[in-house]
Order: structure tokens, then sequence, then C-alpha cells
């Protein structure tokens, strides 16, 4: 087994399940937390994780095969998408990339679910299909708070990781996530995105 990623969370593993190739989630222990919070958590996350990638599959968000949930040690084995985080593309691809990008966030939201952790690295984009992972900090909700949130940590993310094309990338994300989730949806998730960054202005000037 080869360890590909040290995460702040979870270490990843490429392994092979019945001849496939897959990747091994597996959920570190923080000394930090006390260690019955902390298993408690990675348990839930393990199971959140493993829930909504079945969901949105359901649904037609590409994203990857669960093979394998071990809760004693808090693991996931999963279809390997073998190809480039989103985050490692060239900047024009991530312009082009962003409509799509805001398409399957908008039906992530429309079916009543919120990723918690959109990132650039947690979209893979291979064979011309952007692929969903990381639900670790997802949550069933249909509170347009709570959508304002993730499309208010995407932008974030496009700004610092992305400086140099955040203007073209966010209106194409805009443009995806419109097409799906409709007007109405659209100018109240995006006013509740302006509401939380004056607040962020303020709580940064006191
Ligand atoms: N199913 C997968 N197929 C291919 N690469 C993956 C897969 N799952 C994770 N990875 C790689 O490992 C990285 C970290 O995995 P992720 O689930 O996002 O954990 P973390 O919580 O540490 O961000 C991803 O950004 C991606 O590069
Ligand atoms: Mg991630």
């Amino acid at each position: 087994m080869k360890l590909i990623k040290k995460g702040a969370e979870a270490d990843i593993y490429q392994t092979t399940w019945q001849n496939s190739n897959a990747i091994l989630k597996i959920r570190k222990t923080k000394n930090y937390r006390n260690s019955l919070l902390d298993s408690k958590i990675r348990k839930q996350r393990t199971i959140k994780e493993s829930q909504i990638i079945s969901q949105v599959k359901s649904f037609g968000i590409p994203a990857p095969l669960v093979y394998f949930v071990n809760l004693k040690n808090t693991s996931i084995i999963m279809q390997e998408i073998p190809g480039k985080p989103v985050h490692d593309l060239s900047e024009s691809k991530i312009i082009q990339l962003s409509k799509s990008i805001g398409k399957l966030v908008g039906m992530l939201h429309k079916n009543g679910i919120m990723h918690g952790d959109l990132t650039t690295s947690n979209f893979i984009f291979f064979k011309n299909n952007v692929y969903v992972i990381d639900f670790g900090l997802s949550q069933n909700t249909i509170k347009p708070e709570d959508h304002a949130v993730d499309l208010r940590l995407i932008k974030e993310i496009l700004n610092s990781a992305h400086a140099k094309i955040m203007i073209p990338a966010w209106k194409n994300f805009l443009l995806g996530y419109k097409s799906v989730v409709g007007n109405a949806n659209y100018v109240k998730i995006t006013k509740l995105v302006s509401d939380i960054e004056s607040r962020g202005r303020y709580a940064q000037v006191v």
C-alpha cells in the first residue's frame, strides 16, 4: 500500500479492492482532542462521508463508489478517480470548469446537501467529468444559510488559491449554479453570501 497524501484529518493510501485500483482513507487520532470525543467525531465523519457519497451518486453527481467501510479504524475504501484535482489544473481550465463545479454544487443544494468543504482539491477532473470527493463535513440541510456557507467557502478559496483568475472563475461558477437552482434561489443565496461577507469585514474592523 502506498501513502499518497497525509491530510490534516486523514491519510490517503493507494490500494486495490477486488483487482480495482482503490483509495483507502483513514481518519487519524487527534491527540489534542479528548479521546472519547475524538473517536466519536471520526466515526461520525466516516459514516457521514460514506452515506452522503451514496446519496449524491443516486441523483447523478459523479463520485467514487464506496467499496468498504470499517468503523473500527474509521476508514473507507473507495474507487480511485485517477484524474487530477481541479486545484492543480491550468488557470484557463479552472475558469472553464468553474461552470461545471457551479452546476454540481447547485445539484447538491437542490437535493438538500451541503458539502461543507468546497475547495478546488475536492473536485477531481477525469475523462472530461468533474468528480466530487471528501464528504466528511457534509450535511443534509435545505437551509439557505447553510448553502450560503458553501458558496462563501469556495469563493474564498478562489480568492486565495486562484487569485489571478478569481473574477472569471467566480462568474462562471455562479452561472452554473444559477442554471441549476433557478433565479429565485440564486438571488436568495447570493444575498446571504453578501451578508456573511459584510459581517466578516465588520468583525475585522473591530
Ligand atoms: N477517491 C479518490 N480518488 C482519487 N484521489 C483521491 C480520492 N480520495 C482522495 N483523493 C486524493 O487525496 C486527497 C485528500 O483526500 P480527501 O478525501 O479530500 O481528504 P482530506 O480530508 O484530507 O482533504 C484529495 O485531494 C485527492 O487528491
Ligand atoms: Mg479534501
